[in-house]
């Protein structure tokens, strides 16, 4: 199977790395300098305290990725519809693009620009931190599920989603292919409402926010906001998100979290397709969102505090 992941974050180079030892793997960057530098020096994947390089093909010239069967969409939520506009072009022969973005913000914008590919979306529970371009720290293990949201597509769409899910298994990669991706993904958002937001306030760990009681119980309202929404639009979520969350902070205690990680960088975070997107749902709805939005407000003044870099 020939992959093309758009962009190189800590995701994608993760996923590349990991595929990358048994197929063509092609990361396409925006940045056509950075590409250079991964093409010469491949990713460098430190696992167990070893770093490894591992050979994949960097462009950033879309049209290269003509003939790629699949798309492993990996860059930020805010990112996603200037990525695709600009790939789209090089895509013509891609089958399937699955889209693992955080939050539930990109699911509004895919399907008016992906209406001549087929789509899916992945929720991974795999965790990496970039030290530098194409520098990742592994994180730890965890499920990646895979499914369609849409319409039910066609027989050999399926059949390519099912291969990609063996691919990532053969990968080392668990994977499982989900009839109702929907629950996951909010599965992961709730979780991501609890921790992200505070660990970038807070500007610790993941696992610190089990340290004092007001922590724990902002974690516990912003959570069980969030899962009042998820029941309230009918949202086949897993019970008790907020002791799932706690487990997070606990199996990820030492991993600095997506957002911390694009707050250190004065990079934007994705806090209106996580918190941001909670409230915006519980407003239409008349549901409680002080929380969500309070942690929105706080995330956004840090955003503007420092000097971004998109
Ligand atoms: O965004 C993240 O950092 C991760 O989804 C999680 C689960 C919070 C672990 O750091």
């Amino acid at each position: 199977m020939r992959y093309a992941i758009i962009g190189p974050g800590a995701l994608g180079c993760l996923l590349a790395a990991a595929l990358g030892d048994q197929h063509e793997v092609w990361l396409l960057d925006h940045d056509p300098t950075r590409a250079a530098q991964l093409n010469q020096q491949q990713i460098l994947l430190t696992k167990n305290g070893r770093e490894r390089p591992i050979p994949i093909r960097a462009t950033a010239n879309p049209a290269d990725l003509a003939g790629i069967d699949c798309g492993l969409l990996c860059v930020k939520s805010k990112a996603v519809a200037q990525a695709l506009t600009r790939s789209l072009p090089g895509l013509g022969g891609c089958r399937l693009i699955i889209a693992f973005e955080n939050g539930i913000a990109h699911l509004e914008v895919i399907p008016a620009l992906l209406q001549k590919i087929p789509w899916a979306v992945g929720v991974t529970g795999l965790g990496a931190t970039l030290t530098g371009p194409g520098q990742i720290r592994f994180g730890g293990e965890g499920l990646t599920r895979m499914g369609f949201l849409a319409a039910e597509p066609d027989a050999p769409t399926i059949a390519l989603l099912t291969a990609v899910a063996n691919d990532f298994r053969q990968s080392g990669l668990p994977t499982e292919i989900s009839m109702n991706i929907l629950g996951p993904i909010w599965d992961k958002l709730l979780i991501n409402c609890g921790i992200n937001a505070l660990t970038a306030i807070r500007n610790c760990p993941n696992g610190d926010l089990l340290n004092d009681s007001e922590t724990i119980s902002m974690l516990t309202t912003a959570v069980k906001e969030g899962e009042a929404v998820a029941k309230t639009l009918g949202v086949s979520i897993t019970p008790d998100p907020v002791e799932r969350t706690m487990a997070v902070c606990r199996a990820t205690a030492a991993n600095i979290s997506s957002m911390l990680q694009d707050v250190r960088r004065h990079r934007p975070t994705e806090i209106d397709a996580i918190n941001g997107a909670v409230v915006h749902l519980a407003e239409t709805l008349g549901l409680p969102s002080e929380m969500n939005r309070e942690l929105t407000r706080q995330i956004r003044n840090l955003e503007e505090s420092a000097p971004l870099f998109p």
